[in-house]
């Protein structure tokens, strides 16, 4: 697929998340956003639709720029106790729906909007989908201090484990992209990865995986829910 196609397909896909907010958000409720170019041209969709939404929890500051640039006002998760739906990207998705997500470094910030979302609609195109996750480098984040610690850590697991270079999250930490693995049982794995002390996050969404998977095709948008 050309960079081009794919492009599309990505536009595709955010226009149907957008059409899936209108549809299933109450009109005043609140949406969580992910980051990302798909989750860029997903806020570009909101537009025609902005009214409807009361505020957004955005997962990064790239986002949250761009969701007060389209007049859609900000909110503190801390401020809230529930969020109907949370669209984000991915950079793999398996059949289970568990993903590896971060390759944007707002690993930390997604998982936790996840984790508060009832519905997590993944928007993604068919290049990212895999039957064993793990050719995306895996992101991680790590406190500055502990990167050497964490680093030899995932190098016991079977990883390698690369700073990613002149990156700093939107937390103030860094990110290890682990290459090298081949996650046969995502939710054991994040598991494992969560015990390793002096991580932030891992880019692993296993334990809690996407509910709906708006997939981009050549032949069209499909839905499916997990
Ligand atoms: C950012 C993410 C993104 O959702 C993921 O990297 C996919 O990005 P894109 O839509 O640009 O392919 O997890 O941290």
């Amino acid at each position: 697929m050309t960079p081009e196609q794919q492009n599309q397909l990505k536009k595709s896909v955010a226009q149907a998340a957008a059409d899936y907010v209108a549809e299933n958000l109450q009109t005043g409720a609140i949406l969580g956003v992910g980051t990302g170019s798909t989750a860029n041209l997903f806020i570009d969709a909101l537009v025609p639709i902005k009214e409807k939404i009361r505020g957004a929890v955005a997962s990064s500051e790239a986002s949250a720029h761009k969701l007060t640039a389209i007049g859609i006002p900000l909110v503190d998760l801390n401020d809230i106790d529930t969020m109907p739906i949370y669209v984000d990207g991915a950079d793999e998705i398996d059949k289970s729906f568990a993903m590896i997500k971060g390759g944007g470094g707002a690993l930390t910030r997604e998982k936790i909007i996840a984790d508060v979302a009832d519905v997590f609609v993944c928007i993604a195109d068919t290049t990212k989908v895999v039957s064993v996750l793990g050719k995306f480098p895996l992101p991680i984040e790590v406190l500055p201090m502990a990167v050497a610690q964490v680093s030899r850590a995932l190098a016991k697991l079977g990883g390698t484990p690369v700073l990613r270079k002149g990156f700093v999250t939107d937390n103030g930490n860094h990110i290890l992209d682990v290459s090298g693995l081949s996650i046969t049982d995502p939710r054991a794995f994040e598991s494992a990865l969560n015990q390793i002390v002096g991580t932030v996050t891992n880019g692993l969404f296993a334990r809690r995986s996407a509910d709906v998977l708006l997939l981009g095709t050549l032949d069209g948008v499909e839905t499916h829910i997990r």
